[in-house]
């Protein structure tokens, strides 16, 4: 149908340092694209400037250390096209070639802006931006002529608006972009220290790369199974956010371990979360010292970040170049 060799095009919307969240969520399934498929990745700064614009410095930071997070933790940088979503200004100008031909109804419907009036009123993010947030993402995806996107299920209601935005692009200009199809991926959810979905808005987060100490101080403070109050109690491991970590982080042995020793109060939970700790710290190790040399050598990151922003210029201003000539507006 389409002409296009199925691309991977998506992105991390950034607010703050990667957390575990989004490793299990997004980054792992990207390690594992990487190897199958042409991809484009994106840190999507714009994105996170739709809430906030009032820290943009504080942003640009952290654009630095997600950017490091990818490649410690695996994403290759030469195979892949990573990039910085502003220093790429071509998608706000495709931006603005969709924005004109999406009714203001298709984006008074999406639930993250219908459903969060109200919090975007209280929080001083009941803007533009934030209202045609879709929008742009449908212009990150089709500058790279993108036609597989990964996303958790939250994600669903963006995409299919993309799909419509395209739709209608297509049908206006007799363009060709291709309609970009989920790769819907199995995502486990995630707790936070707290037991809720893990949220930077919760405070109950675990960074990708956080330090030794800190891991461990956090992995100590995790909730555990209230019927554990008491070191001889039973208890049931699906109700334990330690739990839940193991099963990302521990070996078929270790869970044995965990089910067997909690249900039969064989073990204890301070036995039970060193034995977590230790699991992740090994997991962690080597990314946290290879994001460290990064971070410690600026000149290479810069000229990593750089090299990633120039390749995604490339394809990007190829495209819209494209674009243009369908919209006969060159
Ligand atoms: N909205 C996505 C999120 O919050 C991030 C994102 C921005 C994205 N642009 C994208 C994802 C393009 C996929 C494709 O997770
Ligand atoms: Fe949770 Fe482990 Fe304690 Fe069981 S033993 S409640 S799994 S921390």
């Amino acid at each position: 149908m389409s002409q296009f060799k199925p691309r991977v095009m998506s992105g991390a919307r950034t607010t703050h340092q990667l957390h575990v969240g989004n490793y299990w969520g997004a980054i792992r399934n990207w390690i594992q694209l990487q190897d199958q498929y042409e991809c484009f990745f994106g840190i999507m700064d714009l994105h996170g400037l739709t809430t906030a614009y009032k820290r943009a410095e504080e942003i640009k930071i952290y654009n630095r250390d997600i950017f490091a997070d990818l490649i410690a933790w695996g994403i290759d940088p030469e195979k892949n096209t990573v990039f910085i979503q502003s220093m790429v200004p071509e998608h706000i100008e495709l931006f603005m070639y969709f924005a004109n031909l999406t009714p203001m109804g298709w984006l008074e419907r999406v639930p993250t802006w219908k459903d969060a009036e109200e919090e975007a009123k209280a929080s001083d993010t009941h803007n533009l931006g934030r209202f045609s947030y879709p929008v742009l993402q449908a212009a990150d995806i089709a500058v790279y002529q993108g036609s597989l996107v990964p996303v958790g299920a939250d994600q669903m209601a963006h995409l299919e608006l993309t799909r419509e935005i395209i739709r209608r692009f297509n049908h206006l200009y007799k363009g060709k972009l291709p309609e970009p199809k989920p790769l819907l991926t199995e995502t486990p959810l995630i707790p936070g220290l707290d037991g809720r979905k893990m949220s930077k808005s919760y405070n109950n987060t675990i960074f990708l790369t956080e330090d030794e100490k800190t891991l461990k101080k956090k992995v100590n403070s995790m909730l555990t199974d209230s019927r554990r109050a008491l070191r001889e109690n039973p208890g049931v491991p699906e109700d334990c956010t330690v739990y839940a970590f193991h099963k990302l982080y521990s070996t078929p042995d270790d869970l044995k371990w965990v089910v067997e020793g909690c249900t039969t109060a064989g073990i204890g939970c301070g036995e039970c979360k060193a034995k977590l700790c230790a699991n992740m710290e090994a997991k962690t190790k080597i990314p946290r010292e290879k994001k460290k040399e990064l971070l410690n050598n600026p000149k290479t990151l810069d000229s990593i970040i750089e090299a990633g922003c120039e390749k995604a210029r490339m394809e990007a201003r190829k495209n819209l170049n494209t674009i243009k000539d369908w919209m006969k507006l060159r």
